[in-house]
């Protein structure tokens, strides 16, 4: 199976023109950045797997995806977490739930008080029948797919009139914006991102631990924004977004990097700015209700 050449669409936000990278629509169940991190699974051959072993929250976009990868390479997928919190089991939905209904093993650790990384390699000891793929596809494996997200990038730039295009996208590990920098820096264009987890310096760390000393560019907000908790201007920004392009953007991760392009805009108008749509439209399953609860609709 051949997943590729996404559709990019064009819109205004707050009177910022901008291209979208619509990698929501890659495939209805494997889609965003981490079908592009895990694609060397989906198109390579690994005649000796059974089983794909992964860890991580059980809210994870990253869960749904490995039980979507699973279910594409006729694999069984075990995912150890901590905890499912009771108010989850009991009411499944989102990436959870999704996963779930794909066939996924959601295997708690918590009363081994291991984490569950060190659970799988010191208890569940993966042999040659599984793989077993770090938190959030963060590896040297996701480079194969981020580098064919900047190669469709870069054919559509090249059929464009010339122009100075940078690539936004915010990061969690980084690993997508490392490794499409990392592509696209070859050709001049340019990578920003923001960290929406751990800020700046966790960034860094994370860009090095992956091997490369050449970096995207970093956008800052002012004050310290925390991952995962609830702000009305993030919100706010979110309903805009969908209202003013048609388009449903992600809540955790795209609000912020919305907030620091808006400060980022006035200085760089001569620039065009080609947004990379991630996915995860699962997760707003859980993080709306929170925002409504907290902020009305
Ligand atoms: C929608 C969305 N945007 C951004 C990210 C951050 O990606 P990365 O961990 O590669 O920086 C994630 C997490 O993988 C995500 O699900």
């Amino acid at each position: 199976m051949q997943l590729a050449n996404t559709p990019i669409t064009e819109h205004c936000f707050q009177h910022i023109p901008f291209f979208l990278k619509r990698d929501d629509q890659l495939h209805p169940h494997f889609s965003g950045n981490k079908a592009r991190k895990f694609m060397v699974l989906l198109d390579g051959h690994y005649p000796l797997v059974q089983t794909l072993i992964g860890y991580g929250s059980p809210q994870a976009n990253s869960l749904y995806s490995m039980a979507a990868l699973a279910k594409l390479k006729g694999w069984k997928l075990e995912f150890y977490v901590d905890r499912i919190p009771t108010w989850l089991a009991e009411k499944p939905l989102g990436n959870y739930q999704a996963a779930l209904d794909l066939g996924a093993h959601i295997i708690p650790v918590a009363e081994s008080h291991l984490h569950p990384a060190d659970y799988i390699k010191t208890v569940r000891k993966p042999n040659e029948t599984c793989l077993f793929v770090p938190e959030g596809g963060r590896c040297q494996l996701a480079e194969y797919g981020v580098s064919k997200l900047g190669a469709e990038i870069l054919a559509w730039v090249q059929s464009q009139p010339e122009q100075k295009f940078v690539v936004a996208l915010p990061s969690g590990t980084g690993t997508t914006a490392l490794f499409l920098h990392k592509f696209l820096s070859q050709y001049g264009i340019e990578v920003i991102t923001c960290a929406c987890v751990g800020g700046k310096e966790y960034l860094t760390a994370q860009f090095n631990l992956l091997g490369e000393s050449s970096h995207p560019e970093i956008l800052e907000l002012e004050n310290k924004h925390h991952f995962g908790k609830l702000y009305q201007q993030d919100y706010l920004i979110w309903q805009q977004l969908n209202q003013q392009t048609g388009v449903e953007f992600e809540l955790l991760y795209d609000p912020m990097m919305w907030r620091c392009l808006l400060e980022w805009y006035p200085k760089n108008q001569d620039k065009q700015l080609i947004y990379i749509h991630q996915g995860g439209l699962l997760g707003n399953a859980s993080m709306l209700p929170r925002y409504q609860r907290k902020y009305g609709a």
